[in-house]
């Protein structure tokens, strides 16, 4: 069962569009701090990490991507684009033994979409921007959003689940697209 505890994003004013960390920068490999202010300062974060997510139409960010080294996380699968989900400090308490194959993709690694196997279900522990704990039972995409972005909270990228050898492709693919929009 899928319980998703929503906010509500007309709340928040004069929201602010994040720069995105592209991999291979070596930002997206800080691991962030837990958050311990549920103060004004967070909620402005938070509404600005929709902001992002939402003008890139991505369904998960995490404040690492944005180059702030906190332990928050911004979710939003529905096809509505209409269940803004804050996790704050989260945590993986239980998960499934069986895993599924997903195709992920990221904000932070543009056009790359690759298979990555994970525990198919999750239960994760987490505060809500005022600091009250909840919990929640995630499965389908939101149980990979919910793993993919705490990975980038612990400075993980999905694909350094890759092989090496297709990391090191990738890479190279990477550096190739940088120096060709530098040059053009
Ligand atoms: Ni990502």
């Amino acid at each position: 069962m899928i319980n998703i505890v929503s906010i509500d994003k007309k709340r928040y004013t004069s929201m602010a569009i994040l720069p995105i960390l592209k991999f291979p920068d070596p930002r997206l490999h800080t691991i962030a701090q837990p958050v311990t202010q549920f103060d004004e300062h967070l909620q402005r974060i938070v509404a600005d990490m929709f902001e992002t997510m939402y003008a890139a139409r991505g369904v998960g960010l995490a404040a690492t991507q944005v180059d702030i080294h906190q332990r928050i996380v911004v979710i939003d699968t529905s096809e509505e684009r209409n269940a803004p989900t804050v996790l704050i400090n989260p945590e993986i308490i239980a998960q499934s033994a069986e895993k599924k194959d997903w195709e992920e993709g990221c904000l932070s690694v543009p056009e790359v979409y690759e298979v990555v196997a994970r525990p198919e279900r999750v239960r994760v522990r987490a505060q809500d921007t005022s600091g009250t704990f909840f919990e929640m039972d995630c499965d389908e995409l939101l149980a990979v959003c919910v793993q993919h972005e705490i990975d980038h909270l612990n400075g993980k990228v999905f694909v350094q689940y890759l092989s090496n050898l297709k990391l090191n492709r990738l890479k190279n693919k990477i550096k190739k697209q940088q120096r060709e929009s530098v040059s053009s």
